[in-house]
């Protein structure tokens, strides 16, 4: 019951989010108030002092199962089998502890903003991104656990706020996004914004690797709220995209339409900063936030954090709907 949990809201420094501290360890009972209090916090939750997952790495995914019926595994997601927890395939391992593990993003240029502030609005700040949007249909949530993190100030996570973001857009701006479609594509798959920039040909795509329409105007299916669901650079498709049905491309009006709302979409004021510390777990739902990670110096520091993502709630619009990147269920669509 969320009555038992104790919950601060918001999160320092944010206008959403909420710490929630359990009374007792993971191991001796499941606080099955999280779901709730996730939804009434706007989609963000802080757990901190969970350092038992490190021995137990089972309570995370057990604890993942609270948000919904499927906990994914990442032997079955296409991803790098060497990323997965190598006991707990639900596990990904977010890390640069690991041969061929993908460095952390470049710090921002400058690094920091005019009044000496970490730069957090796009196009300052890039890397925006709701996990795994480039699937039919996408996960609902997704928990970070910090098993070990680098120092404060660095190796941060951002989150901005969907929900409060399309809230405050100006009513015609809000009226052309409500009918819209964004393209979304996979990192690395040869259609973000540089590959069109540098006028390389994008090869063709088998079904299951397909560039995914969703909705920009998403419509929360817990809260009944919408929420503006976005990326920009690396995971949008600017070959086609990155909106259906407006000019293509990085110097198109979609592209125009797309810098002007991320801008919007990371003001300060939707904006909350997470410095990591051993033990924290962070609850996010993908529905109706975007986040995106801060440099660290990965010469000098190494960083292991555990992700696990929660599908199986998207919404109305996915129903009935077969994975888009399973092979044997893409259609030719
Ligand atoms: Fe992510």
């Amino acid at each position: 019951m969320s009555g038992a949990l104790d919950i601060a809201a918001p999160l320092p420094g944010a206008a959403f989010g909420a710490t929630v501290r359990l009374a007792r360890p993971l191991s001796r009972e499941m606080p099955e108030g999280l779901p709730q209090a996730l939804a009434d916090a706007g989609g963000l939750l802080l757990v901190p002092g969970l350092n038992e997952i490190a021995e137990r790495p089972r309570l995370l995914v057990e604890m993942s199962h609270l948000f919904g019926p499927e906990v994914e595994d990442y032997r079955t997601l296409l991803t790098r089998v060497s990323m997965a927890h190598e006991t707990v395939p639900e596990i990904f391992m977010v890390t640069n502890m690991l041969p061929g593990s993908r460095p952390p993003p470049a710090r921002p240029e400058p690094p920091l903003t005019a009044d000496g502030k970490l730069p957090v609005q796009y196009p300052h700040r890039t890397g925006w991104h709701t996990d795994q949007s480039y699937r039919r249909p996408p996960p609902d949530i997704s928990l970070f656990f910090a098993v070990n993190p680098v120092a404060r100030e660095r190796g941060q996570t951002i989150f901005a706020s969907g929900t409060l973001a399309y809230d405050a857009l100006p009513p015609a701006l809000k009226a052309r996004v409500d009918n819209l479609e964004g393209l979304h594509a996979q990192p690395g798959s040869g259609r973000g914004r540089g590959d069109a920039e540098a006028g390389r040909t994008p090869r063709p795509f088998a079904p299951h690797e397909r560039s995914q329409r969703q909705p920009v105007a998403r419509i929360h299916p817990v809260t009944g709220k919408k929420a503006l669901y976005l990326c920009e650079r690396s995971q949008m498709d600017w070959f086609d995209g990155p909106f259906v049905g407006m000019e293509p491309g990085p110097h198109g009006d979609g592209a125009r339409l797309l810098d002007e709302l991320m801008a919007h979409y990371t003001r300060p004021e939707f904006i909350y900063v997470h410095e990591w510390t051993q033990g924290d777990v962070l609850v996010w739902d993908n529905r109706c936030l975007v986040h995106t990670a801060t440099w660290y110096d990965a010469a000098k520091e190494q960083r292991m954090m555990w992700r696990t993502t929660v599908r199986g709630n998207p919404g109305a619009i996915y129903a009935g709907e077969t994975r888009s990147w399973v092979p044997q269920e893409a259609t030719a669509a």
